[in-house]
């Protein structure tokens, strides 16, 4: 096990946790797109560490590209109004693009961009979530194809998730205690 970082509370995935989690969707991923040459969009900034690990468990052909959105709401919770920072440089008409996400939480950052990025007629938008946070009386807005695994509705930090830029580089998806970020 990881050494703990004095302000995560506990570890709910490890290293080894998350690599067998991400070969699982990185196989589902190859046998869906093995002849569709997927254009991989990446949600920046938390879904790099993920996006970076998941396409190297995806065998076929693929391109990818960025984008970042930042969201209206006020501090943890989005509000579903969302503002493209930097849109794609790629041309999506006809292509099957794969959004991939750190983690799904009312889903409205995701039903925003899935929106936004249908209309531009792709052949197909799905979406790859690494974690989605179970909320008691809350559905989800979106319904991903690929889920990694599900979280307790609590802040959740590493693996390229952060609270105000900090706890990105955690090896190791992590609750973070609440004297952290009330501090
Ligand atoms: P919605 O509600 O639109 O929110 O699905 C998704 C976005 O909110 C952020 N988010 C979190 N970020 N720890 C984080 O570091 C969390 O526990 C958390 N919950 C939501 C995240 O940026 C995601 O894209
Ligand atoms: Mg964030």
């Amino acid at each position: 096990m990881e050494s703990l970082h004095p302000d995560v509370k506990k570890i709910l995935l490890s290293k080894d946790d998350i690599h067998d989690i991400v070969a699982r969707m990185g196989a589902q991923i190859t046998a869906d797109y093995a002849d569709k040459n997927p254009l991989i969009v990446a949600v920046l900034r938390g879904a790099v560490v993920f996006t970076a690990d998941l396409m190297r468990e995806i065998d076929c052909p693929l391109a990818i590209d960025f984008m970042a959105v930042s969201s209206y709401g006020e501090g943890f919770k989005s509000s579903g109004v969302v503002r493209i920072v930097k849109d794609l440089d790629t041309k999506i008409e006809g292509r099957n693009v794969l959004i991939v996400e750190d983690i799904l939480d009312s889903g409205l950052t995701l039903s925003y961009l899935m929106r936004m990025l249908e209309n531009r007629n792709p052949a197909s938008v799905e979406v790859a979530a690494f974690l989605v946070k179970d909320v008691e009386g809350n559905t989800p807005a979106v319904t991903p194809r690929y889920v990694g695994a599900h979280v307790p509705d609590e802040f959740i930090v590493g693996y390229g998730l952060d609270f105000s830029e900090r706890y990105r580089n955690l090896p190791y998806i992590g609750i973070l205690k609440p004297e952290a970020y009330k501090k």
